[in-house]
């Protein structure tokens, strides 16, 4: 790209290679193996971040053999990345192995672990594997316990030969089963040995919050109470529960997006500068974020987070007919420290919705006793957007002049598109999070504490919506159509406090 030619490059910008390492899937015959994780490890292998050094093992109840799973794993990066034939294709395929079990079956892991052996023989892997679970959280300890006893993993393992264990969100259904779900496998693993995905933190966008915070004089001193009237945090998707209702249905969209990703977006606009860019310190900037929230108040819970459903969301395969469960929520959050005194963070998502979009809003103060108003023109409030996705941009809204002989005033945006300069990113979420996990990099991964924290904050409201509306007003569910932009009842929960949701 010639737009390129001019960027100054400053930071670590070589991206680091993986270390020789095997890589074990559970859950290989599922759908985020296909979806997410084969076509990323295939991406990894061929754009020689992961070397030759280097095989995957899936490990799952399906019965195959390893020309089956081949066939699966071409399926996968066909779909995936759209490459079907080819040196790449064959070499990674040739490298990829099955073993068919039982989770908690023992002689199924002392399969794996004789075929672990003769794999590391052969590619030479130095006895350094990751396990990674896309498997439900209830089935993270019984593996745990299971790779411990059968000698697959070793309590410390960090030096020499690493075994690390990498798992999927939710991670737990509420506080209790969280924290004890760490206890568990605590058991088995130290804390650095485990890593929690949040795949957000894998996005580009999502960690140029950080960057664009700290690296830029012009933003942090307005960065309060004193300059920002509220902060919108928005993840709209125009899909619904597709084939995942057995999950869902257990979940809702607070488990499966709230709690993780949209707690991390939240805590990146609203941390301090960290005392240095490690995952130690940045993790602890967060916990303080988290920690300082306002707890949900069950007597005033519909002020703080309303909950809704889609039509026909009932009426999907899997679905109870009578259903409760939340694929809308709006929420309104208070931070209490010195920054943020007073300013409300609204948080929405929902699935089923009129487009596919995050995005995150900074609203400023609007202006007062300006020059302009004085004179009755109207003003609109500058808002820096940033946009994850799937426009990939920083955009920042101001007042101008329009060009003429008048004093005519419009607001305009100033906008720095990813994709316009740096042209499509093939560089996707789970590569990031996958690399990092077999580099012990565990600086875009939860911590332990903060997601027990994040999970603190939200049960009393999971707990409420445990059960289906009753006459309490806490409990409604409000219904909206597909495609529409969410619940009427969203628009006056922010209309309330005067303002509107921005898209
Ligand atoms: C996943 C949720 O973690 O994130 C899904 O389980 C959701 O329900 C997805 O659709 C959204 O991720 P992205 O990257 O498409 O915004």
């Amino acid at each position: 790209m010639d737009r390129l030619k001019d960027i100054k490059l400053t930071g670590f910008c070589e991206i680091e290679k993986a270390p020789p390492c095997g890589f074990v899937l559970f859950g290989a015959s599922g759908d985020l193996a296909a979806k997410k994780l084969l076509p990323s490890l295939f991406k990894l292998y061929k754009s020689g971040r992961v070397e030759e050094k280097f095989f995957v093992v899936g490990f799952a109840r399906t019965l195959m053999d390893d020309e089956s799973f081949r066939d699966r794993v071409r399926k996968a990066v066909k779909d995936g990345v759209g490459e079907d034939r080819g040196r790449a294709i064959d070499s990674f395929a040739s490298r990829c192995f099955y073993v068919a079990g039982g989770y908690e079956n023992v002689p199924s892991y002392i399969e794996l672990g004789n075929r672990l052996k003769m794999l590391d023989k052969e590619f030479h892997t130095e006895g350094n594997v990751v396990f990674k679970l896309a498997v439900p959280p209830d089935l993270y300890g019984t593996i745990t316990l299971q790779l411990s006893k059968n000698l697959l993993i070793k309590k410390g393992r960090n030096e020499g030969p690493f075994q690390r264990i990498m798992v999927e969100k939710p991670f737990g259904r509420d506080f209790e089963s969280a924290a004890s779900l760490n206890r568990m496998m605590l058991e088995y693993l130290t804390d650095d040995q485990i890593f929690r995905i949040d795949h957000y933190l894998g996005k580009n966008t999502v960690q140029n919050i950080l960057v664009f915070r700290f690296a830029n004089m012009i933003f942090e001193p307005v960065w309060n109470h004193k300059n920002i009237d509220h902060i919108q945090i928005t993840l709209s998707e125009d899909t619904g529960v597709e084939n995942r209702a057995g999950y869902f249905e257990r979940a809702g969209l607070i488990r499966d997006i709230f709690q993780n990703h949209l707690m991390q977006v939240l805590t990146l606009v609203a941390m301090e500068q960290p005392i240095s860019f490690d995952a130690e310190s940045i993790n602890n900037e967060k916990i303080k974020v988290i920690s300082s929230i306002e707890p949900f108040r069950r007597e005033s819970l519909d002020n703080s987070i309303i909950r809704g459903q889609y039509r026909g969301y009932r009426d999907e395969p899997g679905v109870d007919k009578n259903s409760c469960v939340e694929t809308y929520f709006a929420s309104k959050l208070f931070i209490n420290n010195s920054r943020w005194r007073n300013t409300p963070f609204y948080i929405r998502a929902g699935k089923m919705l009129s487009k596919k979009y995050t995005k995150i809003h900074v609203v400023f103060k609007e202006m007062t006793g300006c020059l302009f108003c004085k004179l009755g023109i109207e003003h609109e409030p500058n808002i820096l957007t940033f946009g994850i996705q799937p426009e990939q941009e920083v955009s920042l809204k101001f007042m101008a002049k329009v060009p003429g002989a008048r004093l005519c005033l419009s607001p305009l945006d100033m906008v720095f598109n990813y994709r316009e300069l740096f042209g499509t990113d093939i560089w996707g979420d789970y590569e990031t999070v996958i690399l990092d996990c077999m580099l012990g990099d565990k600086t875009l991964f939860w911590r332990k504490d903060g997601l027990e924290m994040s999970w603190k904050l939200l049960t009393p409201v999971l707990n409420e919506w445990e059960e289906c509306p009753a006459k309490e007003r806490s409990k409604r569910l409000f219904f909206y159509e597909r495609g529409s932009n969410g619940p009427e009842e969203a628009i006056s929960f922010i209309g309330r406090d005067n303002k509107a949701w921005l898209d």
